[in-house]
């Protein structure tokens, strides 16, 4: 989650903290102010119609004087007063307030500010009245200003959180010199990665070349020695001179190997065509035949055959060099190379069981060093650490162009 939209969520929690801690204490406060009210007003109504009722015990009045009396009076504040004769027949009712005529707050309010208060009943000679609180003007009035103080409340901290967020974001923003600054480093790294990548661009070519040279020369040179050799033994010489050619042949021969070694080694089959599993699979098989003290362990996943010829290469000598490693540093008995292929980028690690980092040692070497930048150049990462169990692990992911199908 941005930060920005972090701190937005956290003005819009507290802003609306506040609304709702607001709103109910005016919820409480107008429930307290409601109950003491109608109860007050009810209280004087029944002292009033009390003594009425007296007078008219007094007087043995009928019902009907108190009826004129109820009609004079009219509607008594927060109160509704009904007169009943004594056989349930409805004589008199006070008449619905006038005070906001037709509206009422909603049910969910009402219940929420909901008085607890009894009806009186008043008896009379034939006749009862009954006087019951009627808070819904009161409540009407609280819902008016609950509401008007929510809406009020409500924009206000709408424009606070506007306007801390703009506050914030001007905050934030990087100044025009930190976005210099950026521009400057962004630039300048991509600098250094193109340099790197001429930089190994130029290393392969040379190594082209020298693996050119060699061939050419020093393995035409011993194809020579060798024919000479032949055709020394072919003359029929002395037995010594017979010797002699056959020892200059067996050593030619390994001479040519050699030769033929190194100039695979300059110039791996992936420089011809960037198939890395293809070249991943020779050098494992070289490997097996030259250390069969190790066990060699090569995993493949997904298609490595396409994968470009800076990606392929990038790999293939970072494997190579991770290899070479083991044999320098690691004194393992197995290394296990997984290369797997995935939407957009390549992943490749290297794991051995051997003896792991020297703790403490100093690192001389240059073999971590280039094949970081190398894959750095092509904008991807590479780790070199201690394995969990013991060992050492390279991995490394370089990122790949997105497959345009
Ligand atoms: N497989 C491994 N097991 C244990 N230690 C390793 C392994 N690979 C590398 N190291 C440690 O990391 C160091 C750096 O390796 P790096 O390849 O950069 O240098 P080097 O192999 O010593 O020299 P160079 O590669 O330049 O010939 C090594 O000196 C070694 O201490
Ligand atoms: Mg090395």
């Amino acid at each position: 989650m941005s930060l920005r939209l972090r701190l937005n969520l956290l003005v819009a929690g507290l802003n609306l903290g506040f609304l709702v801690a607001l709103t109910w204490l005016m919820v409480d406060s107008h429930r307290n102010s409601i109950q003491e009210e109608i109860e007050a007003a009810h209280r004087v109504t029944v002292q009033m119609l009390g003594t009425a009722a007296q007078t008219s015990r007094v007087f043995g009045s009928a019902p009907a004087v108190m009826v004129d009396y109820l009609q004079s009076l009219g509607r008594v504040r927060a109160n509704e007063i009904r007169l009943y004769s004594d056989d349930g027949v409805l004589r008199y009712e006070s008449p619905p307030s006038g005070y906001k005529a037709g509206r009422r707050a909603p049910d969910w309010f009402e219940s929420l500010m909901r008085q607890r208060l009894e009806a009186t009943v008043i008896g009379l000679p034939g006749a009862r009245i009954e006087i019951v609180p009627d808070a819904s003007r009161a409540v009407l009035d609280a819902w008016d200003n609950v509401t008007a103080v929510f809406l009020l409340g409500l924009g206000f901290v709408a424009v606070l959180h506007v306007a801390l967020l703009l506050f914030l974001r001007r905050l934030l923003r990087p100044t025009e010199a930190d976005a210099l600054r950026l521009v400057t480093t962004t630039r300048q790294l991509a600098e250094n990665r193109e340099v790197t990548r001429l930089i190994q661009a130029g290393v392969e070519e040379e190594r082209k070349r020298l693996s050119r040279e060699l061939h050419d020369e020093l393995g035409q040179s011993v194809t020579a020695i060798r024919l000479i050799a032949a055709s020394i033994s072919r003359s029929g010489e002395s037995a010594g001179a017979m010797q002699g050619s056959a020892k200059i042949n067996e050593i030619a021969a390994g001479l040519y190997d050699s030769v033929h070694r190194i100039v695979r080694e300059l110039r791996p089959a992936v420089l011809e065509q960037p198939d890395l599993a293809a070249a991943l699979a020779d050098l494992g098989r070289e490997w097996r035949a030259r250390h069969p003290q190790i066990d060699f362990v090569l995993k493949l996943d997904g298609d490595l055959g396409d994968l470009g010829e800076a990606a392929t290469l990038a790999a293939f000598r970072c494997v190579q060099e991770a290899l070479t490693n083991v044999l320098k540093h690691a004194g393992a008995g197995r290394v296990e190379v997984c290369v797997r292929r995935h939407d957009d980028s390549l992943e490749a690690v290297i794991d051995d069981d051997g003896q792991g980092p020297a703790i403490g040692g100093a690192v001389s070497g240059h073999g971590l060093v280039g094949m970081r930048e190398r894959v750095e150049a092509l904008g991807g990462s590479l780790e070199a650490t201690a394995r969990a169990g013991g060992g050492f692990r390279v991995s490394m992911v370089l990122p790949l162009p997105g497959d345009s199908s």
